[in-house]
């Protein structure tokens, strides 16, 4: 993966799985204008740019991080997923099918926040039960009001990655 942007610091991690190394990436650049700008990762999304949306979630060694917040150069040598790293359509990730089953969208500008937080959480916690995934997702706005949609969603999910956890684990 390659790209430049005629800025002062060379950069260089891993997106999507796929070593990334930029020869120029600007000091000041956020990792959601990085991922958005120069690589067209337009996964995340930008709403409020202060961490207090939800709309940029992304994994940052696995974990969910607000990338309008995290400055590009924050993340060297680290690993970041986007919604595009996560699945694909024909091999989607099982809260992505989940959210499709649910029909749990409207304009579906959060939902790359609420789909990023919610893999995160079932990743680490396959067994979440409601108020856990109310709790995890509490944070993550969604101006339409399809919560209960949303909602409907991650547990769809929970169930079946903790089957298939626990298939796993027999
Ligand atoms: S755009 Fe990053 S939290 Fe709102
Ligand atoms: S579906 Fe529109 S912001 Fe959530």
């Amino acid at each position: 993966m390659t790209a430049s942007c005629g800025a002062e610091q060379p950069l260089h991690l891993q997106v999507n799985g796929q070593a990334c190394s930029l020869a120029s990436v600007p000091r000041e650049a956020s990792l959601l204008q990085f991922l958005r700008n120069d690589l067209g990762l337009n996964g995340p999304k930008y709403g409020c740019g202060l961490g207090q949306c939800g709309a940029c979630t992304v994994h940052v060694d696995g974990v969910a991080a607000r990338s309008c917040v995290i400055p590009a150069h924050g993340v060297a040598g680290r690993d970041v997923i986007t919604l595009e790293g996560l699945g694909s359509r024909g091999r989607w990730h099982p809260v992505q099918a989940a959210f499709e089953d649910a029909q749990a969208a409207q304009c579906g500008y959060c939902l790359n926040g609420m789909v990023m937080q919610a893999a995160a959480l079932l990743a680490r916690d396959p067994h979440a039960n409601e108020a856990r995934i109310r709790s995890e997702l509490s944070g993550n706005l969604c101006r339409c009001g399809t919560h209960i949609e949303i909602l409907d969603a991650v547990q769809r999910a929970a169930v079946r990655m903790s089957a298939s956890h626990e298939d796993k684990a027999a």
